[in-house]
């Protein structure tokens, strides 16, 4: 026989053979689209550092959630950037407050036909930009945050929320959450639990996009990108909490991370490929040195290689346009 006995090239030689032997697939419905939305505008008003990006005015919010109903999204996670904060982030409980609208406006727009989710957190309703409450000596209280979640993540459900994704790596907080939702009698709302979520350099634009007054970090709550044994501890101990699905965060730093979850869980596996990440893309073709569409393909792609069923990502109303046209 001659040599090389193997030739896997044979299976690269045309797009069509690539196309029907390609182990990954996206699919339009496993994207889910973070947006925000801002009180007072009457405006959309641009995030710099994630040009494309917007904080929307109720209206174009409703606009953009019609939008990813037409490209055949998964699901929208809301995000609110309230007129007035405070030191316990009481708009994010007001049933009346940015974030709480915004869900029920939403749900009202795409019914049944898209995920609505709502961001279970308090830093972008806290003065002090924490994601909870401050004890007396300056310390994020874990056990004081657990029961304002509850609240928050109540008033979500009744604002129409399908799924409450709370993201501010307290301990306790899917199992105050679930128990709160059960006794309001919101048996069906799901939770997606921000299982795996790291104290990162990427979330800066985030920052930006929910004008976030944070001083100092998040190192005390949010995991150390050291580790990678302890997200599974915090995978378990959320599925014994009750959650419905579990997310890594940010996805292309923690691909490793992504794949051990993938392995282990027996519910669906998100990943959120934040703002940092976008922001990384965006700004390197903006200047010409990668191609943006096979780059964003790439990122999105490779995170779902790593195990990923469902993506949070900016780029999803886009890359569903995208996947539309094919090839
Ligand atoms: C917290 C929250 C953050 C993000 C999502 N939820 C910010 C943080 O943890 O600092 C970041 C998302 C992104 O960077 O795209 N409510």
């Amino acid at each position: 026989m001659s040599f090389p006995n193997h030739r896997p090239r044979r299976l690269r030689t045309t797009p069509a053979m690539r196309r029907m032997v390609a182990e990954t697939r996206v699919a339009a419905d496993q994207l889910i689209l973070p947006a925000f939305v801002r009180e007072g505008l009457s405006e959309p008003h641009p995030i710099s550092s994630m040009p494309g990006v917007v904080q929307h005015t109720p209206d174009t919010l409703k606009r953009a959630a019609a939008e990813a109903v037409e490209a055949g999204l998964g699901g929208i996670m809301l995000f609110g950037i309230p007129a007035e904060r405070d030191a316990t982030g009481s708009a994010g409980i007001d049933p009346d407050g940015v974030l709480n609208r915004a869900l029920r406006d939403v749900r009202a727009e795409v019914g049944d036909d898209l995920v609505v989710m709502g961001d279970v957190c308090l830093d972008e309703f806290t003065d002090h930009g924490h994601c909870g409450v401050l004890d007396g000596a300056g310390r994020v209280d874990n056990d004081a945050t657990l029961e304002l979640y509850a609240q928050m993540a109540v008033a979500q459900a009744e604002a129409g929320a399908h799924m409450l994704g709370p993201s501010g790596m307290m301990d306790g907080q899917v199992a105050v959450i679930r128990q709160a939702l059960d006794a309001a009698g919101h048996t069906d709302t799901a939770v997606i639990a921000y299982a795996a979520k790291y104290a990162s350099a990427f979330y800066g634009p985030f920052r930006e996009a929910v004008d976030s007054q944070l001083t100092g970090d998040r190192r005390t709550y949010q995991m150390d990108a050291a580790n990678r044994r302890e997200a599974i501890l915090e995978v378990e101990l959320d599925l014994e909490e009750g959650a419905d699905m579990v997310m890594v965060k940010p996805a292309m730093s923690y691909l490793d991370v992504l794949a051990d979850v993938a392995a282990m869980s027996p519910v669906p596996v998100s990943a959120y490929q934040i703002s940092g990440e976008y922001a990384m893309i965006e700004a390197a073709a903006a200047n010409g040195w990668i191609d943006r569409r096979a780059a964003i393909t790439e990122s999105v792609l490779g995170i779902r290689r790593a195990g990923a069923d469902t993506v949070l990502t900016y780029w999803a109303a886009e890359l569903a346009g995208w996947l539309k046209e094919g090839k």
